[in-house]
């Protein structure tokens, strides 16, 4: 079925000829085939909203940088809007939910939301995808981990504390167990639904992770990550937790195939924690603003760490909008041919 297959066989920890590769945010500003869309647009919204447009722009970098994956192009806040929770994405700021939750009846109000019926455009533009991608590279689909959309919906908008959201972990604990189960429940639909749509691997991302203190990290985010991964027997699973450092020995016991690693992990410690699992990650993003000889050096630097088998190459976190796509693919051929040698 698939003509490339790297990523899939990376996951399940087989040996593979070379590393693949793909780039968290690979779909979105860099390109700038997606700024030109973007731009006849009313905003991301419409794009998010129109499978054959979110299909489009899924491919685009598959075309434009040859990477051996694609990602479903979405976001992880169409979660709490199918719950109830619409958000809006302020041009140049970031996502903005006008309403948020506060108290008890709020979280009473939220739906545990059907894929099919709330999120449907989702997986209309998975299925659309999947048509025209025709075997080229498996699909990655992905939502965000409980603990991160809790934070949205309470914070209303990005942080850099979270502080209104993290108050209710201490302040109000079984509300914010509530409120996490009905995520939890609307996440493992979802992703199902993805499943079943075509998504060949599921990313959860944990964005904001890393300012949980460990205890709380394991009561309020690992254990539901923990009933996701179980809620997913039939395809390869992600867990991106950034900033979750802490986390690695509790993680090397998920039920998970791949975790990723942002850019302040050095793979050499974690690979002894966590057994037989895959690591994907990790290069910093602003290296890519280096020379194309500073990006190649870079890259070789972090495959050798990884070792030959058992890694998917990435950044540490998304693309910057602002990086040279020609750095993006210096980045790429050089997984592409230095992971090679590594074999040899
Ligand atoms: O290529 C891909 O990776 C697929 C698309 C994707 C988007 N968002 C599109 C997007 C994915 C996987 C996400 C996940 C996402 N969204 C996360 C988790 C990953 C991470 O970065 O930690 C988070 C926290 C969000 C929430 C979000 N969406 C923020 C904070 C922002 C504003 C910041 C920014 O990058 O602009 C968004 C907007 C967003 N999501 C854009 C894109 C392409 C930019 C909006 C635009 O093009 O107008």
């Amino acid at each position: 079925m698939l003509k490339n297959d790297l990523l899939l066989r990376a996951a399940r920890g087989e040996e593979t000829e070379r590393t693949p590769v793909w780039l968290m945010r690979q779909a979105g500003r860099i390109l700038p085939q997606y700024r030109e869309l973007r731009g006849r647009l009313s905003g991301f919204k419409e794009l998010v909203e129109t499978p054959e447009l979110a299909a489009e722009v899924t491919i685009q970098p598959v075309d434009a940088l040859d990477v051996d994956a694609a990602i479903i192009f979405s976001d992880i806040l169409v979660v709490p809007e199918a719950m109830g929770l619409p958000y809006e994405m302020v041009e140049a700021r970031g996502p903005l939910f006008p309403n948020t939750v506060k108290s008890a009846q709020d979280i009473a109000r939220l739906r545990v939301a059907d894929p099919e019926e709330h999120l449907g455009y989702v997986l209309e533009a998975i299925r659309v995808t999947k048509t025209a991608l025709n075997g080229r590279v498996p699909l990655i689909g992905f939502a965000g981990a409980p603990w991160t959309i809790l934070a949205y919906m309470v914070e209303g908008h990005g942080s850099k504390t979270f502080s209104k959201a993290r108050r209710l972990l201490y302040a109000e604990p079984e509300l914010a167990h509530e409120l996490l189960r009905k995520i939890t429940a609307t996440t493992i639909a979802y992703l199902q639904a993805q499943v079943a749509a075509g998504a060949n691997l599921i990313q959860v991302f944990d964005s904001w992770a890393g300012i949980l203190p460990p205890d709380h990290y394991r009561e309020f985010s690992t254990r539901y990550i923990r009933e996701i991964c179980q809620a997913i027997p039939d395809v390869p699973v992600t867990v991106f937790a950034k900033g979750a450092y802490f986390a690695t020995a509790d993680f090397a016991e998920l039920p998970c195939r791949t975790i990723g690693l942002d850019w302040n992990e050095d793979p050499r410690n974690v690979r002894p924690l966590v057994g037989d699992k895959t690591l994907q990650g990790n290069l910093d993003p602003c290296a890519l603003y280096g020379s194309p000889e500073q990006v190649r050096q870079a890259t070789i630097e972090m495959l050798r760490r990884f070792g030959p088998h058992r890694h998917i190459a990435n950044l540490g976190h998304g693309v910057y909008p602002d990086t040279n796509p020609d750095n993006v693919r210096v980045f790429i051929e050089t997984v592409k041919e230095f992971s090679a040698t590594l074999r040899a």
